[in-house]
This record gives C-alpha cells, structure tokens and sequence, in this order.
C-alpha cells in the first residue's frame, strides 16, 4: 500500500504511469471511509488501471470552525479499509501547508447559479471551497476518470461544471447513494450521531420515500408542506430545507415539464449535526 503525502513524490509517480499509458481514476474523499466511499473506489478499480484516493479535510469548504475542528479524522484506519480491497490502491493524504502553501483561501468560481441553490444557501461559501480544492487535486493527479458521490448530488453536478467550464480533461463519474440498512445515507457524520438519534434518522429516507410515491399525484408545493408538517412533529429532527429540483439547474420545481428529471434534496439537523440526503422523483 502507498501512501503519498508530498506531491513531489505523488507527481513522479503519476509521471511514471502517464509514459506507460495507464488510465488513472482519482476518488477524492475527506477520509473517515465507509462503504460509501469503499463504493466509489470499487467503481474506479474496474474502470482504471490505477487507483488514486484522496484523503484530505479541506479546510476551505467549512463554513463552520467548530464543523471543522469536529470532523472525524482516522487515517490509520481509512488506510486498513482501503487495504482490504487492494494493496494496489494508492493513498494520496497531503498536509495542509502543502496544498495551500500558507494561504488557505477559496478561488471564487462562477458555477452558473449552480452554487447559489440548496446547500449554496445554507453554507456560505462551500462550493468555491470545494471547487479550490477539486481543481487543485485534478492537477495534481491528472485524472482520466474522476468519482463522485449522488449522496451529494449539488456537488457532483458543479464538478461536472468545473470541468466543462475550466476545460479540464477529466470524464466525472456519478455513483449511487450507498445506505445502511435503515436506509440512512452513509456519511462520515452519522459516527457524531447518538443512540437515539441513529434510531430517530432513518425518519429522513422514509420520509423522501414518501415523497417520491406522492409525485405522481401531488404538486411539489403539496409536497413540500407535507414534509415540513411531517418535521415539525418530530421533535429530535429539524428540517433545514426539503425541496423538489430540476436535477440540471437546481432551481426549485414550480411547473412539471414532462422531459425533465427533478429529485428532492433535504438537509436536516440531528442535534448539531448536519444530514443531507436526495432522491431521485422520475
Ligand atoms: P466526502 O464527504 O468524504 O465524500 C467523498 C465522496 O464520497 C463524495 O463524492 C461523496 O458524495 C461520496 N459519498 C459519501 N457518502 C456517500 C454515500 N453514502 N453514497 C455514495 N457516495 C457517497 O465530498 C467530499 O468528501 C468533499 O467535498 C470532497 C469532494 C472530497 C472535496 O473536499
């Protein structure tokens, strides 16, 4: 197992695989891996003679210090996970310093609205924390193939933007949502949650569930004052935001249109910590 933490020692060894004509496939994570992100990877590995995965808490997309300071960093471990599927897999897990060079600052990109939506609206400046760094890695490691999780829908679509407004050289791949069996979307988060949380969240799948059987036959606006009735009688959960988007502009849904793909999106609090979830509607 390879585990790079200086790019002068990851960038020789891309040089290495770029004369040999090896595909590469990058799967940029924050660590605390699950089988969400073991997920990912394994789509890479079938699709790329080489297997890069990022392991790196980037402090640009948290808009909260306390957030940042909290998130769940377990390299040692993500670094056995990875190892269990294949000793092949190479670890990309840089400090700070060496990505930001004393300057830990978001590039402001224009994602064409993309960023104002949904989460763009709750955490203020994330996606150009996201963009600094997703573009920084893609130059990095050069990637042919680029995986990215539906769990995060918002994000995923504003890197296929980054790449086609930037012409960046890279096909982005999107990957289902991998759940527990209570139907909760993995998330290195859901380790902060208590017992009686973890017992409460899975209300948040079932409830997208049910929004989704009501599309046929309700309106978006119906909908969405269904589940926000349904939150407010649940008093270990808040609702952020629930609402039913076309699934290319994000904009929120007013009328249907019959050759459009729309899902629902929800973030909700349990306690302090912060959920999101997604649906596909048709
Ligand atoms: P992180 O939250 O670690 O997620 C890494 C990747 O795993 C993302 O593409 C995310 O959508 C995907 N993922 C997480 N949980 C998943 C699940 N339950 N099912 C499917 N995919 C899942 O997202 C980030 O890190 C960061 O923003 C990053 C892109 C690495 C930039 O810092």
């Amino acid at each position: 197992m390879k585990v790079f933490s200086e790019i002068e020692q990851i960038t020789s060894a891309i040089e290495a695989f770029k004369v040999q004509h090896l595909t590469i496939g990058l799967v940029p994570t924050m660590g605390a891996l699950h089988q969400g992100h073991l997920a990912l990877v394994k789509n890479a590995m079938a699709n790329n003679d080489i297997v890069i995965v990022s392991v790196f808490v980037n402090p640009t997309q948290f808009d909260k210090e306390e957030d940042l300071k909290k998130y769940p960093r377990t390299l040692d471990n993500d670094v056995l996970l990875l190892e269990s599927i294949s000793k092949d897999i190479i670890i990309f897990a840089p400090p700070v310093k060496a990505i930001y060079k004393g300057n830990t600052v978001s590039q402001i990109f224009d994602f064409d609205g993309l960023e104002f939506e949904m989460e763009g609206r709750f955490r203020h400046g994330h996606f150009d924390g996201v963009g600094t760094i997703v573009k920084k890695l893609f130059e990095i490691v050069k990637p042919d193939n680029a995986y990215f999780g539906e769990k995060d829908f918002q994000q995923l679509q504003i890197i296929k933007k980054l790449v086609s407004k930037y012409h960046i050289p890279v096909h982005v791949v999107g990957c289902k949502i991998h759940r527990e069996s209570s139907g909760l979307a993995m998330s290195s988060r859901n380790t902060r949650l208590s017992v009686t949380q973890k017992d409460e969240v899975p209300f948040i799948y079932k409830t997208l569930k049910t929004a989704k059987k009501h599309f046929g036959t309700k309106s978006a606006n119906q909908i969405t004052k269904w589940v926000t009735k349904q939150f407010e009688n649940n008093p270990l959960l808040k609702l952020e935001y629930f609402i039913i988007a076309d699934v290319d502009s994000l904009k929120e849904l007013k009328r249907k249109s019959k050759n459009k793909k729309y899902r629902a999106f929800i973030a909700v609090y349990a306690g302090e910590i912060r959920l999101i979830d997604n649906i596909a509607l048709n």
